[in-house]
């Protein structure tokens, strides 16, 4: 079983560079499914969640070429089966976005309930109303999603009861092809919403609106071909600046959109550190003491839940008590008791969780739990006095490229190790 082994306590300083948004590419993927013609995907992530839906397209009868490490070329014009049922794909959540694309495309698809991680009760509803609206029939049998119209779908007004993501992008892409003039209200605004639509319409569609709480789409009868950069990814560049401030450390992080961190940036500098924004680029000095601040996760432009374990990780280390309340996961404070195993004081009660600020944590043995949280775990560590072992770091693996490579560019004394015998070679070597 891999795992990180680091030595904390050295603060972080130099650059990092961000790869492109995971979460953007994802629904990217599936999109290439919706014409015949030649897609290129650049500024990929070489991360698990994209190669697991890379693999998926190549089952379904898709070519997919890897150019290099972050470019892929896929050709989807032998796309013989519209079903898909892979043992990964149920474990990443995004394949719920076959459903839109091949629904959009084919008219028909037949694919797994969505895995992903365990951070609350993850329900699709939203996206099956989207889908019905536009005229689909949609059943759950057997585990899977399956979704026919028989007549080709149609224009809709659909209205979200919740702000989802994963709807919104979905909807998108099942309804580009669709016939007529489709409005969908009370969308997610997150900036890989807006990648995602860029994309399509890079291919000839029509959205306009994304960005925005309402998304008209006008549909066109056929998609073709696009060269595409995908966006730097906004919670790979939030974790190195949290990094940064949690070891009191120096961090340059290029490749960035600042917009993007806005949320994040706020509650650093309401911490007492400092954050530079440049064209492309943010830099965030660590205070050597850090004030308290609470924070409330909520949907794009507010604070990403995706951002709240490694959030917390650095108000942990401040000097002060912070509320932290998560309103989009009700699952997402596991990681709150593997933190406590490094000395940290925080008291979780329903969806809030008091943070109570110590001086340092001690480096400890703890488990990933899940991708956010597995990043929040590796921040503590290299926080924390000592060594740390980071356990199930496949959970990690799924969202951030070479992790500890990046982090060992910036002066971290992290290692990935596969073995028992080599973790003991290197925590003598760093003991
Ligand atoms: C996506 C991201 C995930 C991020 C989340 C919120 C991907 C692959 N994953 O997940 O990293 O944490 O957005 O930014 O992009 N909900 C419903 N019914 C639905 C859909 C969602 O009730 O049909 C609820 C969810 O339970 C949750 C909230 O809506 O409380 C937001 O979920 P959503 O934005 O859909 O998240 P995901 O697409 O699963």
């Amino acid at each position: 079983m891999e795992q990180f082994i680091m030595k904390g306590g050295t603060p972080l300083h130099g650059e990092v560079v961000i790869g492109g948004a995971k979460n953007a590419a994802l629904g990217i993927i599936a999109g290439a499914l919706l014409t015949d013609e030649d897609v290129i995907i650049e500024n990929l992530p070489d991360v698990r969640d994209i190669n697991v839906m890379l693999e998926a397209l190549k089952e379904i009868g898709a070519v997919v070429e890897r150019i290099d490490r972050h470019t892929a070329k896929i050709s989807a014009v032998g796309v013989t089966s519209v079903s898909i049922d892979d043992e990964y794909i149920r474990k990443i959540r995004a394949s719920y976005y076959f459903i839109g694309a091949l629904l959009g495309k084919h008219h028909m698809a037949d694919v797994p309930l969505p895995g992903g991680c365990a951070i609350g009760s993850r329900p699709i509803d939203q996206h099956i109303k989207g889908f019905r609206a536009l005229g689909a029939k949609v059943e759950i049998r057997n585990g899977c999603v399956q979704a026919a119209a028989s007549e080709g779908l149609h224009s809709s007004h659909i209205y979200l009861d919740v702000v989802s993501v994963g709807a919104t992008i979905n909807i998108m892409l099942a309804a580009v092809l669709a016939e007529g003039r489709t409005i969908i209200e009370n969308v997610a605004k997150e900036p890989h919403i807006v990648d995602v639509a860029n994309f399509l319409n890079s291919m000839g569609a029509n959205i306009k609106g994304a960005g925005t709480d309402t998304i008209r789409i006008r549909g066109v009868r056929r998609l073709h071909g696009t060269t595409y950069a995908v966006i730097p990814d906004q919670i790979e560049a939030g974790t190195f600046m949290c990094a940064a401030a949690a070891t009191r450390g120096d961090i340059l992080i290029k490749n960035v959109i600042p917009k993007h961190l806005e949320s994040i940036t706020a509650k650093l500098l309401e911490m007492g550190n400092t954050v530079y924004e440049y064209d492309e680029a943010v830099r965030v000095v660590g205070a050597p003491v850090q004030h308290p601040t609470d924070v409330k996760t909520l949907p794009y432009p507010g604070f990403p839940t995706d951002m709240q374990p490694q959030m917390s990780v650095t108000l942990a280390l401040a000097d002060g008590t912070s509320v932290v309340t998560e309103s989009i996961f009700e699952n997402r404070f596991k990681y709150v008791d593997e933190l406590a195993r490094m000395g940290s004081n925080i008291k979780v009660e329903g969806n809030v969780s008091v943070i109570d600020g110590v001086k340092r944590f001690t480096g400890a043995s703890v488990n990933a739990l899940d991708l956010r949280a597995g990043a929040a775990l590796v921040i503590a560590g290299l926080a924390a006095d000592g060594i740390t072992t980071v356990r199930d770091i496949v959970y990690i693996q799924r969202g951030y490229e070479h992790f500890e490579q990046k982090l060992q560019a910036l002066g971290a004394q992290i290692e990935l190790v596969d073995s028992e015998r080599e973790a003991q070679k290197f925590r003598m070597k760093i003991g």
